[in-house]
């Protein structure tokens, strides 16, 4: 099995080093539209997120990332942002905003926002600037090009939502370039202006007291120059979406990108403890490269998507994922994981029930900070989505490919009451069939319900700091159990994953003793030495 570089630890008599509080903390995403609603429109808001606050404190993580809350025409539900500096009618307005950050604050909880640099909306006064003439001096804010010389856009590339990437603009004659849709025209990060103007709107955030930022698809954010044409993708077939028809090897991850954020860095840090994380699909080796160096840092936190894309879930599979990433990871970078987001299929939709229970102690017991997605703390699964509502940009754009991304997005389910307590009206997109029995109140009443799991796991890790800044070691995958030690000193913690639905025996490390069985994902088991069908331990360890 995979072994894992041993990290060194500090001699038990140092106290220990003081921690940044990402380390030890864990992040929680919202999905503005879909957290809670409060004034009726079906569609939820900061106010609602500011009356939700002791669920998210109670539940016992320790900042939220925000989707996009910024004015936008919703093409891409607020990843198309029209203004930088403000808040989108249907959210509220900077006053609510300040008013959650502060109570937020008060409660302990930090906010992260969405920052969305690669693009902005065509409706961006800069775009709307940019378009109007060749010779406008915001024209060179976005990426325009002539027509290849036999007609036809200016290179191959294609958007990750289907079709060309460069969109004809009559009224000057050229093509601007889109990654996403054409609703999001790319901005021109090569030009000096453009990145002033983007750190004005993160120092304007900051200094409004946001503890940090989560960067959108930050590897897109430079291209190469020249923008030649992208290399075919020897792989792509029909149905993959015609992103996948060439390789986006000018297109993304230039090693440019990295001075960008060097600069974002290095502007956060002047604050204090403000975390970056930047959001990056790219192999290993390359996602790495995004921590940067000691003498070019970037971000603090590239998101590390290796749980929601990996192509087998076992407990094999599982060893290796947790054991490349560890030893991929440069000195001093920290790591982080995340199962679930506004772009992926469910955990529990994937796995079911009792796995996810399996896979919520995988998430919350390894090394690293783990970012977890509104509502899979209830285990709501697949969310079929009926045809007429559909309202996700990239379903209606190539249809039946199996890319819609709403299922992820249906509201939170407070209660049995109208509309799950979620809003007064009918809701942006369905709850799901079933959320009168799955839902907050429900699972509160149930001592062994998902939710009382999350709540119980996330104290756990909290009170223990060999789960939470604590080694990783002994990484191993036997008979469909996946196991791994975290310790501190001589607090040492064995975590033993049974992911299959038969019995079995627990392996024990050589020399260890079970002193205790911390908790088990199934309610009510006591430790015999086996492990039930799809159960998950972690076992307080003495060793001899
Ligand atoms: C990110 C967002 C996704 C959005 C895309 C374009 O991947 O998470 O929702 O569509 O960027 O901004
Ligand atoms: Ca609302």
């Amino acid at each position: 099995m995979p072994s894992l570089p041993e990290h060194p630890e500090p001699a038990a008599s140092a106290s220990p080093p003081a921690a940044p509080w990402w380390e030890t903390g864990v992040i929680y995403q919202i999905y503005p539209r879909s957290f809670q609603d409060s004034n009726g429109d079906g569609i939820g808001d900061l106010e609602g997120i500011r009356r939700r606050l002791d669920y998210v404190s109670h539940l016992g993580v320790d900042a939220i990332w925000l989707s996009p809350i910024f004015p936008s025409p919703m093409a891409d539900f607020g990843y198309d942002v029209a203004d930088y500096r403000g808040v989108a009618a249907m959210f509220g307005d900077l006053a609510q905003f300040d008013r959650l950050l502060a109570e937020a604050h008060a409660k302990g909880l930090r906010i992260l926002l969405d920052f969305v640099p690669n693009h902005s909306s065509t409706q961006h006064p800069w775009f709307v600037e940019s378009r109007s003439s060749r010779t406008n001096p915001k024209r060179d804010w976005y990426i325009w090009r002539d027509g290849a010389p036999g007609g036809g856009p200016p290179n191959n590339w294609t958007s990750d939502m289907g079709g060309s990437s460069w969109e004809f603009d009559p009224a000057t004659g050229q093509y601007y370039l889109h990654a996403f849709l054409k609703e999001q025209a790319d901005l021109n990060w090569r030009n000096p202006e453009v990145r002033a103007a983007m750190m004005d709107v993160l120092r304007f955030w900051f200094d409004r007291g946001v503890d940090g930022f989560r960067i959108d698809v930050m590897w897109h954010a430079i291209k190469a120059q020249g923008l030649p044409d992208n290399p075919p993708n020897p792989d792509y077939a029909p149905g993959m979406g015609e992103k996948y028809k060439v390789l986006q090897t000018h297109s993304t991850d230039q090693p440019e990108v990295h001075e960008i954020a060097r600069d974002f860095r290095a502007l956060a840090d002047s604050y204090g403890e403000r975390l970056l994380v930047g959001e990056i699909f790219l192999p290993l080796p390359k996602l790495m490269e995004y921590y940067g160096t000691p003498a070019m840092p970037g971000v603090h936190l590239p998101f590390n998507f290796q749980l929601l894309e990996a192509p087998h879930w076992n407990a094999g599979a599982l060893a290796r994922i947790i054991a490349d990433y560890e030893a991929a990871l440069p000195p001093g970078g920290w790591p982080n994981w995340v199962m679930g987001s506004h772009d992926a299929p469910r955990i529990a939709g994937k796995l079911g029930e009792a796995q996810a229970r399996v896979a919520a102690m995988l998430l919350l017991t390894l090394r690293g900070t783990p970012t977890l997605y509104q509502g899979d703390e209830l285990g709501i699964g697949v969310v079929e989505i009926p045809p007429d509502r559909i309202r996700d940009p990239q379903d209606l754009r190539q249809p039946g490919l199996g890319l819609g991304r709403d299922g992820a997005r249906t509201p939170m389910r407070w209660d049995a009451g109208a509309h799950a307590g979620f809003s007064a009206a009918e809701p942006w997109l369905p709850l799901g069939d079933d959320w009168r029995t799955r839902n907050v109140a429900v699972q509160d009443a149930e001592p062994g319900s998902m939710l009382a799991l999350y709540r119980r796991l996330l104290a756990i890790r909290r009170a223990n700091p060999a789960l939470n800044r604590g080694t990783l070691s002994s990484v191993a995958a036997d008979q469909d159990v996946l196991r791994y030690e975290r310790s501190d000193g001589s607090d040492r913690f064995l975590i033993a994953l049974n992911m299959t639905s038969a019995e079995r025996q627990l392996m024990l490390p050589e020399g260890a003793d079970v002193a205790e069985l911390v908790i088990s994902t199934i309610p009510g088991r006591s430790f015999d030495g086996r492990l039930a069908p799809d159960e998950g331990v972690i076992l307080r360890m003495t060793h001899h």
